[in-house]
């Protein structure tokens, strides 16, 4: 395959143009394969030792949405309430015992086991990029994405995490967005401001 920047058409609807959004078109559904189709991208995105710490929950259903209310911040309850599909971005606290399989080039599973710290801070840092590929890939399928940090992570984890060792990091709220009604553009920082070569 010969790698090719990418057109300003595909540019513009991954970043340029692309913006975060809270109103969903209330006749475009999510469909199951295209979840699927959206992980088949998602789990390509590098990760550390190839650990792919990140574990997706999506809640479709009213009774599952019905579950998430409580833990939301009030802010945000209504526009995830209305959206298609939650995706509750979560990490597995024992991600590291799926090593030997998922990296077969070096044996990393005993630079984590009794190592918590490095496990928290290898499954957060790993899952936030992991959730961020997903806001990519989804923009890439033409769809649109609104994560959300305003949650209590705690009692989601409870709610649905109980009986697994997986952890809630983030939110992301997934349908077509209703363009009329995205936000305006925030200003974004200057390289200048944001950046140093040296
Ligand atoms: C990790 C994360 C957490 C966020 N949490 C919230 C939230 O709790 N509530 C909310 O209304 N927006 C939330 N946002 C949306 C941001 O404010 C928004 O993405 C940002 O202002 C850029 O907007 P734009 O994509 O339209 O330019 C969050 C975004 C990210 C990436």
């Amino acid at each position: 395959m010969s790698v090719i920047k990418l057109s300003d058409q595909a540019l513009d609807q991954l970043f340029r143009l692309a913006h975060t959004h809270y109103a969903w078109l209330p006749d475009r559904e999510v469909s199951n394969e295209t979840l699927q189709e959206l992980y088949q991208l998602v789990r390509m995105g590098p990760t550390s030792a190839n650990g792919q710490p990140m574990r997706l929950l999506f809640i479709k259903s009213l009774a599952a949405k019905e579950r998430l209310k409580p833990y939301l911040a009030p802010a945000n309850v209504a526009k995830t309430m209305s959206a298609p599909v939650i995706v509750v971005v979560a990490h597995d606290l024992e991600f590291y015992e799926k090593l030997p399989a998922l990296n077969l080039a070096v044996d990393a599973r005993p630079w984590f086991a009794g190592n918590p710290n490095l496990i928290q801070e290898t499954a957060f840092r790993n899952s936030s990029l992991q959730g961020a590929y997903l806001i990519l890939a989804a923009r890439a399928l033409g769809l649109d994405c609104g994560p959300m940090s305003g949650f209590d992570a705690g009692g989601v984890d409870q709610e649905f995490f109980a009986d697994v060792s997986w952890r809630s990091n983030f939110l992301i709220n997934l349908g077509y967005g209703d363009t009329s009604k995205a936000h305006p553009r925030q200003p974004r920082l200057t390289f200048g401001e944001a950046c140093k070569i040296l």
